[in-house]
């Protein structure tokens, strides 16, 4: 792993914290992994004020014990744990919700892995982005207590892990979808083999949005032991017969009948 800056302990603002939350839209059935999580506030606030479950991952010792007793304190030790450890070595794929208050580098290395997680999960990052991959939503809001900068202000940037939709997608009466993607961007080209039409698509967790010139659809996006499908549960337009269809991935570069 390449050397890099270190991340500081600063903390985030209170008021700031409740705003992380509420962006991922946190609530009882989530589990919360705050990567880097000092005196363990993101956590306990998403298992106190939320109902939510969480784990805070955190390399300073000192740290972590502080959040174990700042965890007793709000009476919350039943859903939230920290445990000393080095946040690239920390599996993320129990979470519902990641937070993170890191640096943009580290963001960036994390980036691969995070896009690998179950679509849908959401990550909300406290002030930094993550390069190329834009965000779903960004807020700013006001940070009067905040202890670095000097516009008391701070930026939340929301993701949601886009479902993976790159590749050759075969349905019925010679329907297909050849898709590009870059992040939750689609792009690529659709219909029945012999009238591919270029089309424009956002992958929005599971659902893909398409559009063409005089065409909608939206479908969803599932695994099955044969490998993942393509529903569309909506078509308008010229893509209307296509309501219903379950396109399924090829393995190679052609449908088969
Ligand atoms: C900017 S603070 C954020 C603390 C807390 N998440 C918050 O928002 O208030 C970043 C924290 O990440 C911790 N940290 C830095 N590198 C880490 C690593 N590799 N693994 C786990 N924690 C790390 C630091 O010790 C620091 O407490």
């Amino acid at each position: 792993m390449p050397v890099m800056e270190e991340v500081p302990f600063i903390t985030t603002p209170d008021n700031v914290t409740v705003s992380m939350l509420e962006l991922a839209g946190v609530n009882a059935k989530d589990f919360v992994l705050d990567l880097g999580s000092g005196d363990g506030r993101i956590v306990i606030t998403a298992a106190r004020r939320f109902g939510a479950r969480g784990l805070g991952v955190e390399i300073v010792p000192e740290l972590v014990e502080r959040s174990q007793r700042n965890a007793q304190a709000a009476g919350v030790t039943d859903r939230a744990e920290f445990r000393e450890q080095d946040l690239f070595k920390t599996d993320l794929t129990a979470a519902s919700v990641i937070t993170m208050y890191l640096l943009p580098a580290v963001n960036l290395q994390l980036r691969p892995a995070l896009l690998r997680l179950k679509p849908g999960t959401r990550l909300v990052s406290h002030d930094w982005d993550m390069g190329e991959w834009t965000p779903d939503r960004t807020l700013t809001v006001e940070a009067p207590t905040k202890n670095i900068g000097r516009e008391k202000l701070s930026q939340l940037h929301l993701w949601v892990v886009p479902a993976p939709a790159a590749g050759l997608w075969c349905g019925d009466a010679g329907l297909q979808w050849h898709l590009r993607q870059q992040f939750q961007m689609v792009q690529g080209q659709a219909g029945p083999t012999a009238d591919l039409k270029a089309l424009l698509g956002h992958m929005d967790a599971t659902t893909l949005h398409l559009w063409a010139p005089g065409a909608q659809a939206r479908a969803e996006w599932q695994t099955s032991p044969q490998g993942p499908t393509l529903r569309v549960v909506g078509a308008s337009g010229a893509w209307g017969p296509w309501q219903g269809q379950t396109l399924r991935k090829a393995s190679g570069d052609r449908c088969t009948a």
